[in-house]
């Protein structure tokens, strides 16, 4: 399968549609899916409650990427004009050079028990510490299916917390979770243990819950970039110069947390389009993704260098909570159809591709901050939108948009008078 289709921006809906079932194999239904409605609303009424409708995002195929030597199309459903576009520029960059390489450290949740109260906190520690092996097998019980798969928790850490309500004692619970995101699986072992850690700490135990910063589960990506493909010649910048301008940016945003928010809102832009278009929970993986950007002071997921050859050496580094199987992507066909284009086969794989996308997204972007700024192409993008919201009819919103994009002047009041002077 080829993840480069030439012309595919051009190509009318139906057409995309069925380049991207040639090329992933869907099935009927599947391809029927994304054509359809999406969410029944029967089946919406039990994702949520007081439920009213459905909401439809676009789905879109972000392009080119080859991840680990194999091509794969990205679904993506986001709100944003041009983020699409842009994942889909960083990822032909970074093929030039054979793609991306990802690496993941393993499917392990850690869940917390906190205990208040503990008379001796240190001593407590050691008394939990003492009985790791039977609050393993107590946790395991809990899940044999998951232990039947290889999975389970493997490990009991216990940290002493001073709090401004005194000493605390948290035992964490570190589970292979397998290709599940895992929270249902650590949440019962935590609620499980909860009488044992009392009897052990002789404190009460409060909260059992996952935590979201699952340092235990991180997915690294990194690329290269040759300057050449870096170069802008309407901003009359050579690659070096740009590729100089992009670490500069990748340093900026590891010294100002001002600048980190907004970089790794770039980042979070391709890494959620990926959750929400299969129906996976992104506020977990953002509420993971800020806490480890933020464990030495807050700072920038990814990183740009030269190496040793010139070429811009791009990485990234986050923890990626998300799952192939449980979870509600079944729940919602057209994310079930996501997942078929997707093609990943592990929770691991799955995050590897989650780190790749977002180190395309935040590479193309810093390559459009670092030369023509992103308005210009943001703009003409967004042109349609201006058109329809000045009040366009359909039949001249593309040319409205196309003058605006000319005229360098993408305004809603422009837009008004163009249809004036189109329709005379
Ligand atoms: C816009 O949604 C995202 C960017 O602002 C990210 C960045 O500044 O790096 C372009």
């Amino acid at each position: 399968m080829d993840s480069r289709i030439p012309g595919f921006y051009k190509q009318d809906i139906d057409e995309r549609r069925q380049a991207v079932a040639d090329r992933a194999g869907l099935a009927d239904e599947a391809v029927a899916a994304v054509g359809g409605r999406g969410l029944d609303p029967v089946r919406a009424d039990t994702v949520s409650e007081n439920v009213i409708g459905t909401l439809e995002y676009p789905l879109s195929i972000a392009t080119n990427f080859r991840i680990d030597g194999e091509d794969r199309l990205i679904p993506m459903a986001i709100e944003e004009t041009s983020v699409v576009a842009a994942a889909s520029y960083g990822a032909r960059m970074a093929r030039e050079r054979g793609g991306f390489t990802t690496q993941v450290t393993g499917p392990h949740m850690i869940a917390q028990i906190q205990a208040v109260d503990v008379a001796d906190p240190f001593a407590a520690k050691q008394r939990v510490l003492d009985a790791q092996a039977d609050l393993v097998a107590l946790a395991n019980d809990q899940d044999p299916v998951l232990v039947e798969h290889g999975g389970g928790c493997e490990d009991v850490q216990v940290r002493v917390l001073d709090t401004n309500r005194g000493p605390m004692v948290v035992t964490h619970l570190v589970v292979n979770v397998q290709d599940a995101m895992g929270g249902n699986a650590v949440n019962s072992m935590a609620e499980a243990l909860a009488p044992e850690i009392e009897s052990l700490t002789g404190g009460t135990v409060e909260l059992r819950i996952l935590s979201n910063l699952a340092d235990r589960r991180i997915a690294r990506a990194r690329c290269t970039i040759p300057p050449e493909l870096l170069a802008d010649d309407d901003a009359e910048l050579d690659g070096t110069a740009v590729r100089d301008r992009i670490a500069d940016a990748g340093a900026f945003a590891d010294a100002d947390p001002y600048r980190a928010a907004t970089h790794n809102k770039g980042i979070m832009n391709g890494i959620d389009a990926v959750t929400t278009a299969t129906f996976n929970d992104w506020r977990a993986i953002e509420a993971g993704a800020h806490a480890y950007a933020a464990l030495d002071g807050y700072a920038s997921l990814s990183n740009y260098e030269v190496d040793a050859d010139g070429n811009l050496a791009c990485s990234i580094e986050l923890p990626i909570q998300i799952g192939t199987v449980g979870g509600a992507t079944q729940l919602q066909p057209v994310a079930g159809a996501a997942m078929d284009i997707l093609g990943v086969d592990s929770a691991d794989e799955f995050a590897g591709v989650l780190a790749a996308v977002g180190l395309a997204q935040n590479l193309a972007g810093l390559r459009a901050l670092v030369s023509e700024g992103i308005q210009h192409g943001h703009m003409s993008l967004h042109a349609k939108n201006i058109a329809i919201q000045a009040g366009t009819p359909s039949h001249l919103v593309d040319d409205v948009a196309e003058r605006m994009v000319e005229e360098d002047a993408i305004r809603e009041d422009r837009a008004v008078e163009l249809v004036d002077e189109l329709s005379e």
